[in-house]
């Protein structure tokens, strides 16, 4: 009996969820053609910052949240079933579990067919924005998208707080190198050549990141140099560069507590991606503001944002207009799936 099917045609699309650092760290079991189990796969997560583990878990529901795009899309419905405990980054079982799915047969809608569609347009663009505002409509909706979440969808468009955010960005990454820990994981993840990228088909690319890949491979070989005035001034404007553009700026604020809030916060997060994708809308997300807690303080100021009790602003991105980006790789269907029988 093969349990391969129809899991294989649907993590063939699903794959292509968005992960921090292209780590695509989701898995799956199944247990026979209608449930699989899903695990987060420790070795492929990013804890070295503060807020990396959540961040984890906001990934799962971004999963959660794209397998159910592209099952409705393959006429079934999803069923969740999901474990919330905490990720142990230290412990010796390296999958941790978030639960298990089932599916079940459903007629496709049209609905779900354009969603699927949406899902396989989606990518993250870095590349310089034409400086459009995004219209009202697509806000609105964005911000419908948010609510119904339990979360707050907020933009600004105002000049000084945009650049002043982009900086946080930037600042950001210099920031993160500086810490030996985020930048050991952040060098596993980076694909210097497209060969690279290609074979390994997973991690940042340099093309993905607009830089030549030798550039980037001696800038972030060279550590220190982004301390000295000149070539640390280089590559900041450089960088500064790709941020062309850019006039607008989103912000999700919600309950980001505990595991539950992190995979709903998630699940938002793709929902309003996707709500942004159906208007023709970029985004790129500034994951690593939230994930630095000195760039995450100096974003929450900047916004005067709510983090009373468990709220907490999570997530910071930059959308609008622009060419088509790159293709980010993704690794064989058959490398999400465990123990399947074939
Ligand atoms: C929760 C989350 C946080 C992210 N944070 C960042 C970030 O800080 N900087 C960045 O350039 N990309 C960030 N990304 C985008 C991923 O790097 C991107 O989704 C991945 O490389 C795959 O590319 P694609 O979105 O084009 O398919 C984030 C994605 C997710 C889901």
């Amino acid at each position: 009996m093969t349990h391969t099917e129809p899991w294989l045609r649907i993590i063939e699309d699903a794959r292509h969820y968005p992960s921090p650092h292209n780590s695509q760290p989701i898995k799956l079991r199944p247990v026979d053609s209608r449930a699989a189990e899903v695990y987060y796969d420790l070795d492929l997560g990013l804890p070295a910052e503060s807020f990396g583990i959540p961040f984890g878990h906001v990934c799962a529901g971004v999963f959660l949240e794209s397998l159910r795009t592209v099952a409705e899309g393959f006429g079934y419905g999803v069923a969740e079933s999901l474990d919330h405990s905490e990720m142990d980054f230290g412990g010796t079982d390296r999958l941790h579990s978030l639960g298990t799915v089932t599916l079940t047969p459903q007629p496709v809608t049209e609905q779900a067919q354009e969603r699927l569609q949406l899902f396989r347009a989606r990518r993250t663009s870095r590349r310089p924005y034409d400086a459009r505002l995004v219209p009202a409509e697509a806000i609105m909706a964005a911000t419908e998208v948010a609510n119904a979440g339990g979360h707050t969808f907020h933009t600004t468009s105002d000049r000084r707080t945009v650049r002043r955010l982009v900086h946080i960005n930037q600042a950001t990454l210099f920031s993160d190198l500086r810490k030996s820990a985020v930048y050991e994981e952040i060098m596993t993840w980076l694909r210097f050549s497209k060969e690279e990228a290609r074979n390994r088909a997973d991690g940042l690319s340099a093309e993905a990141m607009l830089m030549p890949g030798s550039l980037l491979r001696f800038a972030m070989t060279h550590r220190g140099l982004w301390e000295a005035p000149v070539i640390g001034g280089a590559i900041r404007a450089m960088y500064l560069n790709t941020m062309r553009g850019v006039r607008q700026l989103g912000w999700l604020e919600g309950p980001f507590g505990k595991p539950t809030d992190y995979v709903e916060a998630g699940r938002t997060f793709m929902k309003v991606w996707l709500e942004l994708t159906a208007h023709g809308v970029w985004l790129h997300p500034f994951g690593t503001v939230i994930t630095n807690p000195d760039s995450h303080r100096a974003f929450a100021r900047e916004v005067a944002a709510d983090e009373s009790g468990d709220r907490m602003t999570w997530m910071l991105f930059r959308f609008g207009y622009s060419k088509t980006p790159p293709l980010a790789h993704r690794r064989p269907a058959t490398s999400m799936l465990i123990g399947a029988t074939s």
